[in-house]
């Protein structure tokens, strides 16, 4: 595969990776309302983890812009995923956590396979590609530094955590809080607890809070990412 279908494969890929987050929160905001209950933090996450792929979507559009076919492919493509997704979540949430958990596994697959293929230098072009204005904004990257390498990396992270989340999302209970303002995105992978500034390893904190799910210690354990 070269840098082209390497961009063609990732476009296609945020199209659908959009659409769960979109889905199942908004299937949680509208039983909020119908319930008259807290959604305990599962929405904010989940329309964050939408606008997350959609913003991949756009770095990488920042660099091809897809022909009339694969436009059309993308559309149909949307129009079924969401209509089978939105259907399987009205069943079963639990199933569709799981499911985006190995959906968002074969994402990290796939950056994973990118970048390697980038250092064995058969994507020559992007040795020498200065990641997209949009990704370094996004991320925080150095304009004058940031490579195209940068950018996948980053985004691979995302899916990480994408895939942890959704699996966490299945592990619990439906309506175990997940929201808390005591912990803080500091750094890819970590989060840090304003009481005692201990840095806890992200699959720390999941585990933790899938190990008390399971023995059913819903002390609210806040997992926000
Ligand atoms: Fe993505
Ligand atoms: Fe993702």
């Amino acid at each position: 595969m070269n840098e082209r279908d390497w961009l063609f494969r990732c476009i296609v890929l945020e199209t659908v990776a959009g659409v769960p987050g979109m889905v199942a929160g908004m299937h949680r905001h509208l039983k909020s309302l119908r319930t008259l209950e807290h959604d305990h933090g599962w929405i904010h996450h989940l329309l964050q983890e939408a606008e997350n792929e959609r913003m991949h979507l756009f770095f990488f559009m920042q660099m091809r812009n897809p022909g009339i076919t694969t436009r059309v492919v993308i559309g149909l493509g949307q129009a079924v995923f969401l209509t089978g997704f939105n259907i399987a979540y009205v069943i079963s949430p639990k199933f569709c956590h799981r499911f985006v958990g190995y959906l968002e596994e074969e994402a990290v697959h796939t950056y994973t396979k990118c970048i390697e293929a980038l250092d064995a230098g058969r994507l020559p072009l992007w040795q020498h590609t200065k990641a997209p204005s949009e990704g370094v904004d996004y991320y925080g990257l150095d304009p004058e530094k940031a490579m195209m390498r940068d950018l996948l990396l980053s985004v691979r992270a995302d899916e990480a955590v994408h895939r942890s989340i959704n699996h966490h999302f299945s592990d619990i209970p439906q309506f175990y809080e997940v929201a808390s303002d005591k912990i803080q995105v500091v750094e890819p992978g970590y989060r840090i607890d304003q009481d005692d500034s201990e840095r806890v390893p992200l699959n720390m904190l999941l585990d933790d809070g899938m190990a008390a799910a399971e023995k059913h210690e819903v002390e609210k354990k806040p997992v926000t990412v």
